[in-house]
């Protein structure tokens, strides 16, 4: 199902409630919810106008996946007022309605076909660069929307600064943008998407109240194209125009072996029949404010060749002896992901091309952000760890200061999670929406021709490279 990700009720009550803010719906009046999937906004605006006991307008609920189709029309069949349409929203005509409320499909420019990507290039203004179909919903909501009409739309918060949605921003800010909500990243549960409420109404201009994620509040006038997001939250720094995502192949979190009691061993007393399977490595409790170098004394035995392919036990020789101990073997197999995997793997495969590269280390919980560099590319950072590792290790020198100077600082301490007595829990998904300011970048790329940064290469391509 292309994009299907149903929106909580409370999230859903909460925007129709703000749809319907400056005036209830009349009996004559039309609602659309574009991508309407199983109805969750129909439904809203069904308890909303029940609630406040008025009329019911005329609710069209278009959907492109047949799959919901059946359950949608059963659901709504003793409602006159709702009227389900089969249809794709981006391709075939919209009509015209006073209000429009939705969550519009999440789809990346990789998961569309070549024919799809061709279409939609053609059809839209917005659909430059990189573009996901919610952009593109954007700009058909805006087409569909009466002249005094209101749209209110969950998305990614991404269109607010990432250089794709340009076209987006300058299209919007020709409307009144008259609320921007910041969602908390856990909207959806586990599915992390940054998420925000955009409110617009269609006549032309008006001033923006912001609601960040920390709750607190602002008002911006949000004017075209550019980043919106120094607006939004001055401290980030002035034209930011990347995240540090980026500007790095990889920010995750470092290995886990599952059993590191095994595959974790003292470097001077490893047998030297081991040292070809055996690369340094560290745990976050090894680094310290005081660790200007990174220590040494502990390796892991990876049984996996640099490709990140797990050897066959047979080609381990003295690794596969020294697994095989029962005392070894036991521990091993008593991990969950035996189910699953070789008795001998680690719990979760490691990527080795990408982390056997210069990199830059941070512990997942500390007391303020701290990042020491792997020049070598040699260590494997343990569970306890996260490792970035930057596109062009040349560059790693300018990201580490950036990451050290006070804006970083003070941008992961606003939005890290907290752990117990105040320590921060560095995240991959939150160091990856770091947004860097515009002179880095072009430090980083060393000139601005060259931005945006190409996407990712595979890895194994990569690794050719070393
Ligand atoms: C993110 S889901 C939202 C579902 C529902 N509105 C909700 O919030 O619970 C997006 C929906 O859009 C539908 N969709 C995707 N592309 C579409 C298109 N081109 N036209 C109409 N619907 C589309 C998907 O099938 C999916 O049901």
């Amino acid at each position: 199902m292309k994009g299907f990700v149903p929106t909580p009720r409370s999230t859903v009550d909460e925007m129709v409630a703000r749809l319907f803010i400056s005036r209830p719906p009349r009996a004559g009046d039309s609602v659309l919810d574009p991508g309407c999937g199983t109805g969750e906004f129909i439904d809203g605006v069904l308890r909303w106008c029940k609630r406040h006991d008025v009329p019911l307008p005329q609710i069209t609920g278009v959907e492109s996946d047949s799959r919901h189709l059946s359950a949608l029309r059963k659901k709504y069949q003793h409602i006159p007022a709702v009227n389900i349409e089969h249809r794709d929203f981006l391709t075939e005509f919209a009509g015209s309605y006073d209000f429009i409320v939705g969550n519009p499909p999440y789809v990346p420019i990789t998961a569309l076909s070549e024919e799809e990507k061709t279409r939609y290039r053609k059809l839209y203004s917005t659909a430059r660069g990189r573009f996901d179909l919610y952009i593109l919903f954007f700009e058909q909501a805006l087409r569909s929307l009466a002249p005094q009409g209101r749209l209110v739309f969950i998305t990614p918060e991404k269109y607010l600064y990432v250089d794709t949605a340009a076209p987006l921003r300058d299209l919007l800010a020709t409307h009144h943008v008259e609320e921007i909500h910041l969602l908390s990243e856990d909207t959806f549960g586990d599915l992390v998407t940054y998420p925000m409420i955009t409110v617009l109404s269609k006549s032309t201009s008006g001033t923006t109240h912001v609601q960040r994620r920390d709750g607190t509040t602002t008002t911006i006038k949000v004017a075209g194209a550019d980043s919106w997001l120094p607006l939004i939250d001055p401290n980030t720094h002035d034209g930011a125009s990347a995240t540090l995502a980026d500007l790095c192949l990889r920010i995750s979190c470092g290995i886990a072996t599952g059993a590191d009691g095994v595959f974790v061993r003292a470097a001077d007393s490893l047998d030297p029949n081991l040292k070809r399977f055996a690369y340094p490595t560290m745990a976050g409790r090894q680094l310290t404010p005081e660790t200007t170098e990174l220590p040494r004394r502990s390796v892991m035995l990876t049984p996996y060749d640099s490709y990140g392919r797990l050897l066959p036990i047979e080609e381990l020789g003295a690794l596969g002896t020294y697994l095989s101990q029962s005392v070894n073997r036991i521990q091993l197999l008593g991990r969950t992901c035996v189910r699953y995997k070789p008795w001998y793997a680690f719990h979760e495969t490691p990527l080795l091309p990408d982390i056997l590269r210069p990199k830059i280390l941070c512990k997942d919980i500390c007391e303020r952000p701290r990042f020491w560099i792997d020049q070598t590319g040699t260590v494997l950072p343990r569970h306890s760890l996260y490792y970035l590792v930057p596109r062009n290790p040349a560059t790693i020198g300018i990201l580490a200061d950036f990451l050290a100077s006070p804006p970083a600082q003070d941008w992961l301490n606003r939005n890290c999670q907290r752990a117990s007595k105040g320590y921060l829990r560095l995240q991959s998904k939150v160091l990856q929406r770091l947004p860097v300011p515009r002179e880095v970048v072009r430090s980083v790329l060393g000139n601005e021709a060259s931005w945006p940064v190409q996407p990712h290469t595979p890895t194994a391509d990569l690794f050719a490279n070393l």
